[in-house]
């Protein structure tokens, strides 16, 4: 039977979990899927609630179809694919999924760390390709952690969980915050065995690591990102990885995704994923509760406590 039309019209970017959004999005909206950037303009004009995933760019042409538009609800954490500002200045309330995924992408950085310092991906593929001719005491040695020195980039939920796992590692763990001074940025990296990154993607985060600062790090340092691509400088931590300055680096996210340069796909020091940081079944699921709950909230002229914009 077709809705009334006076239910409010959700657009949809990815059928991101198909039970939720019948059980508790279908009753209270009507539905529409719309998986290209053609479809959703199209989708647009008379949308009252758009929910996206983080490869959705939410820029003015696209708000500038949306006329009745609300509310955006990203299906994320980080909200960098959305013009907050232009949302905000056309009274859209835009919501992110914060808590649900925080213990998911630490555990995915630890898995990261572990697989670089043990040379995971290497050994797994010798011993998978049946080239493996027997223990040998000096095949892919690795690093151990305990003691080592990390420091983690960005002390917010998801850089606190991460510190809590690599201290039950034994490693000793120093934080820095994105205001942090030069001077204090200069010693703490000059001293980080593992530097682990977890800043949201802003202007004055793009390339926070710098050809400048990865030169700081010690030899042999790891380096993790579970954040976005471009808050590292890709291109010199590829020459960083080449050069051996560094052991290897575990990367979730990268700066032009979903291209990873051919360059860096050939270094056996590099550990790449991806962008698997919140996926697992529960966090997924949290992360649609939640995107619902906030497109829902904002239609019935609530405030959702995870609304990011005022
Ligand atoms: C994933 O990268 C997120 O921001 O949720």
């Amino acid at each position: 039977m077709p809705k009334p039309p006076t239910l409010p019209k959700v657009v949809v970017t990815y059928p991101f979990h198909p039970e939720l959004i019948a059980s508790e999005l279908a009753p209270h909206a009507r539905v529409a899927l719309a998986r290209t950037r053609p479809a959703l303009l199209k989708a647009l004009p008379d949308a009252d609630g758009l929910i996206t995933c983080l490869f959705d760019r939410v820029d003015e042409k696209l708000l500038a179809r949306s006329p009745k538009l609300r509310v955006v609800a990203n299906v994320a954490v980080g909200v960098d694919n959305i013009d907050l500002k232009a949302c905000a200045r056309r009274g859209i309330a835009v919501t992110n999924t914060p808590g649900v995924l925080t213990q998911a992408t630490a555990e995915l950085t630890l898995a990261l760390l572990l697989a670089v310092a043990r040379r995971v991906p290497e050994g797994e593929k010798l011993a998978r390709g049946g080239k493996w001719k027997g223990w040998r005491p000096d095949e892919l040695l690795g690093l151990e952690l305990q003691g080592r020195r990390a420091v983690i980039v960005g002390p917010g939920r998801i850089g606190g969980a991460t510190t809590q796992l690599f201290k039950a590692l034994g490693l000793a763990v120093e934080t820095l915050g994105s205001r942090a001074s030069d001077a204090e940025i200069r010693a703490k990296l000059s001293n980080a065995q593992v530097l682990s990154l977890h800043l949201p993607l802003k202007a004055d985060t793009r390339h926070w690591l710098s050809a400048g600062r990865l030169a700081l790090l010690p030899r042999d340092a790891i380096v993790l990102n579970t954040s976005r691509g471009p808050v590292v400088d890709e291109a010199a931590l590829l020459r960083a990885l080449k050069a051996r300055r560094l052991f290897g680096a575990g990367l979730d996210v990268f700066e032009q995704e979903p291209k990873i340069p051919a360059a860096l796909r050939k270094l056996p020091n590099v550990v790449l994923l991806p962008h698997l940081g919140s996926a697992t079944r529960t966090t997924r699921a949290e992360m649609a509760r939640l995107a619902i709950q906030g497109t829902l909230t904002v239609l019935r002229g609530g405030h959702p406590p995870n609304r990011v914009n005022s």
